[in-house]
């Protein structure tokens, strides 16, 4: 098994970075060796997550990282984006926790070895829970020491890293943590969602400079996620609903970081208005190497018939264990939207998967809806592509299966299949599958 792409595929040239993905809460463990963050608390939250699990053990990659590096060189990809745990590497009073930094020097220098791009994020979701007891999100001195952080991590790790991000989905740590609370830190309210995500962008437009500063061989970006719009009907309301719902959950978190401002919905706020300083949008707006763009499926949308918007099911679509619907289609078109939308910089599709019921049988994982869905996405991008965007690599999201959040460990997204009570690894169909195209694509 292996996936198909045309001969004269952008997607199969050499410089086409392939990697895995995964990020620190969702596999590392050991929580008792780093500060406690708020992802910890919302685990400890009764009802939060599903299966009432939390982020203590996960995928025990903090002991069992040498095994991991050799598995992800087993697969033949290019590249590994990992994320760095905050309260691992600093101490609550600022310094460096030396023994937390040592963990990452020693992962990056055995993937160094390997010869496997380091692809590093700063914040994916960990936020140390003493800085969200000083305001977290809602404070603008976090973007200030976020800025601090990246600066020591990255004098710290120095040029060991090939590409930075500064931030995952500010989408989720605003939206989902402060506005709707189905991730931590849990709050829902309009006014607090919309202050965690303008000091999310501002504390990635301090760290920028700082990035590139210590890291002037490292390309230096962010990666944001997108769940396109669609009309339920070509009305004239439910077109317009869509529109708002692409301006306020998506085009909010990248028109800033290119342009400056805010989508125009922003007028319609009111008292959800967030501060903001006049410098912000001028510090937001530090140029990018690269965007990183997370895509898992697209959303429909009515019209709520008080001008705003409302999310419609579809019956009858095809769906991954997530309930989110398979639709290539809509990868396509948010990759060609994005790029006659703005001027972008080079793309990085730096998560795309899904999650699928699956079962070890006789020592193998045959999951072949992942593998189906894998080879319909690569479709896609390599479809936008030849319309003209520039996609430099593409990222598997996982390389195992994880902490899934408020799902605990009840969704499976992994190309590797976890058995959680003994933690061994066994590389599922869809990671056979991606392992043979990558060597078939070396061979050429
Ligand atoms: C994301 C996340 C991942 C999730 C994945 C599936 O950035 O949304 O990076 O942490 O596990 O998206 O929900």
């Amino acid at each position: 098994m292996t996936y198909q792409l045309p001969a004269d595929s952008r997607l199969v040239q050499p410089d086409f970075i392939f990697g895995v993905a995964t990020a620190s809460f969702q596999i590392e463990g050991s929580h008792d060796s780093r500060l406690p963050c708020i992802w910890d608390t919302f685990c400890a939250t009764a009802g939060k997550i599903r299966d009432a699990s939390t982020g203590e053990i996960a995928c025990d990659h903090v002991r069992l990282f040498r095994e991991d590096v050799a598995l992800i060189k087993s697969l033949g990809v290019d590249a590994y984006r990992l994320s760095i745990a905050w309260g691992r590497v600093l101490h609550e009073n600022g310094e460096l926790n030396q023994q937390g930094v040592q963990f990452y020097i020693d992962l990056l220098d055995e993937l160094i070895a390997q010869h496997i791009k380091p692809f590093v994020t700063l914040y994916h979701w960990d936020l140390p829970q003493f800085i969200e007891d000083q305001g977290g999100w809602l404070h603008r001195d976090t973007a200030y020491k976020f800025a601090d952080y990246a600066d020591k991590i990255s004098q710290a790790l120095g040029d060991r890293v090939y590409s930075w991000a500064t931030l995952n989905e500010p989408f989720c740590s605003a939206y989902l943590g402060y506005e709707v609370g189905i991730h931590a830190p849990g709050m829902a309210d309009q006014a607090k969602g919309r202050q965690a995500a303008h000091h999310l962008l501002l504390a990635h437009g301090l760290a920028m400079p700082i990035l590139r500063k210590n890291c002037p061989n490292a390309e230096v970006g962010i990666v944001l996620n997108f769940t396109p719009a669609y009309p339920l009907t070509q009305s004239l309301a439910d077109s317009k609903a869509a529109q708002l719902a692409d301006d306020y959950l998506n085009q909010w978190y990248i028109k800033p970081l290119l342009e400056g401002c805010y989508p125009d919905c922003f007028a319609d706020l009111g008292a959800a208005t967030p501060a903001i300083q006049p410098e912000d949008f001028e510090i937001m707006q530090a140029p990018l190497d690269y965007i990183g763009i997370n895509f898992y499926t697209r959303a429909v949308y009515e019209s709520d018939g008080a001008g705003g918007y409302r999310q419609v099911d579809l019956p009858d679509v095809p769906r991954t264990d997530m309930g989110w619907e398979i639709y290539p289609q809509a990868f396509t078109d948010l990759l060609v939207d994005l790029t006659r939308r703005y001027q972008l910089p080079p793309l990085y599709i730096t998560e795309n998967g899904c999650a699928a019921p699956d079962e070890l049988q006789n020592g193998q994982v045959a999951d072949l809806m992942r593998v189906d869905y894998y080879q319909q996405h690569l479709n896609a991008v390599d479809a936008a592509v030849r319309q003209g965007v520039d996609v430099r690599g593409y990222f598997a999201w996982s390389l195992m299966d994880n902490f899934e959040w408020a799902e605990g460990y009840t969704k499976r997204f992994g190309i590797v299949y976890v058995d959680y009570p003994t933690q061994t690894r066994v590389i599922k169909q869809s990671g056979l599958a991606y392992r043979n195209f990558l060597q078939e694509r070396s061979k050429r």
